[in-house]
């Protein structure tokens, strides 16, 4: 574990997650038959260091907002901590309340998480008053940070959410997360549902809001292109867990896993001579509730042998320092192609 918690360099983890799971248990139907659990996270460990922009990517349903949710305390882990600046979370050293100010999220839908009946300069400036937070300095504060994404106080304080366009929504959700002056920011497909030429702005307000406070960010999008241009360094998950974890540039250019190459050789690129020969991922991935055995990629692997179905691959350092879990990185697992790299090394 050692060499994993290297990665990236010597800063200091701001977050450490350690064998978080969520286990959604089913209803059983009226002849007691069903039940069982969805394993929407199913044993994950990683780490934000402090002031880096992790980004997390993976095919819908692979548990990236479960894994949000978890770390915001929104709902309880089946097993794990959240270890936040050296402290357990939920913990007498940091209280829930404490926790929660210092970690904000922000979603993609923009007009569902403001309240319509509270003015935009309200709704920014209601976080701080919770907090104990005086009203002048609230608002205060409130119009400070408007003006900061770029909604100018004098014209917009004053109006309601449906008054504004989805940008300038999201613009005020960003300055809410930022009223309470935490020190991390979730940001759940926060640019998704905007319109590209907005999109871009607002995600150019992140990496100015992100310089300015010194904050650290865990970046969830469904658009590679988006994470690489974001992130410092990728989480790449699958069916609940982790497939591949390491720098942005390494992982974008010598994909260890053979899920990150399909997730990426599925992905748009700009340059013709620079596509992959790997075929991109074919269905969907295959149902959390019953995962398949072994590497739960398997069945779609292109590079799949027997031993994947058999044996759950551990979590080595492979490529250009990227942590991988797959067999064929293992030295000694079994994988054909395993054998060949420990002959070649
Ligand atoms: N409250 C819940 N009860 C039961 N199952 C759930 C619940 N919330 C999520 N799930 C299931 O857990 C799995 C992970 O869902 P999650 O929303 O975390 O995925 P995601 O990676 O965020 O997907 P997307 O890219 O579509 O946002 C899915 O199979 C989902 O159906
Ligand atoms: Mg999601």
């Amino acid at each position: 574990m050692e060499a994993i918690n290297d990665i990236g360099g010597p800063a200091q983890p701001l977050l450490a997650i350690r064998g978080l799971q969520k286990h959604f248990p089913l209803k059983k139907d009226p002849l007691g038959r069903g039940g069982g659990v969805v394993r929407a996270v199913d044993g994950v460990d990683f780490e934000v260091l402090k002031g880096e922009t992790l980004g997390v990517v993976g095919e819908s349903g692979c548990g990236k907002s479960t894994t949000a949710r978890l770390l915001m305390q929104l709902i309880a882990p089946t097993a794990g901590e959240v270890i936040f600046d050296g402290r357990a979370v939920g913990s007498r050293d940091l209280p829930l309340k404490e926790f929660r100010r210092q970690v904000q999220m922000v979603f993609q839908d923009s007009y569902a998480s403001l309240n319509p009946r509270l003015t935009i300069e309200d709704s920014v400036a209601f976080g701080p008053q919770v907090h104990g937070v005086a009203r002048n300095e609230a608002v205060h504060r409130a119009r400070d940070l408007l003006a900061r994404v770029g909604l100018e106080p004098q014209r917009f304080a004053e109006r309601y959410p449906h008054e504004l366009s989805g940008g300038q929504r999201q613009r005020v959700n960003i300055a809410r997360a930022l009223a309470l002056q935490p020190r991390m920011v979730i940001l759940d497909e926060a640019v998704s549902a905007l319109d590209k030429s907005v999109e871009a702005q607002v995600i150019n307000l992140l990496l100015d809001l992100k310089a300015e406070f010194g904050l650290t960010y865990v970046f969830i999008s469904h658009d590679l292109n988006v994470v690489r241009y974001m992130s410092d360094r990728v989480m790449v998950m699958y069916l609940g867990q982790v497939a591949e974890i390491g720098p942005s540039n390494a992982l974008y250019e010598a994909p260890a896993h053979p899920y990150t190459r399909a997730l990426l050789s599925s992905m748009p690129s700009m340059d013709p001579d620079h596509r992959t020969e790997e075929a991109a991922l074919a269905g969907d991935p295959p149902n959390p509730i019953n995962p398949p055995s072994g590497c739960r990629f398997h069945p779609r692997c292109a590079l799949a042998a027997p031993v994947c179905s058999q044996q759950v691959p551990a979590r080595v350092i492979a490529g250009a320092q990227q942590a991988v879990s797959c067999l064929i990185h293992e030295p000694g697992s079994g994988h054909p192609m395993a054998q060949a790299l420990a002959q070649a090394a």
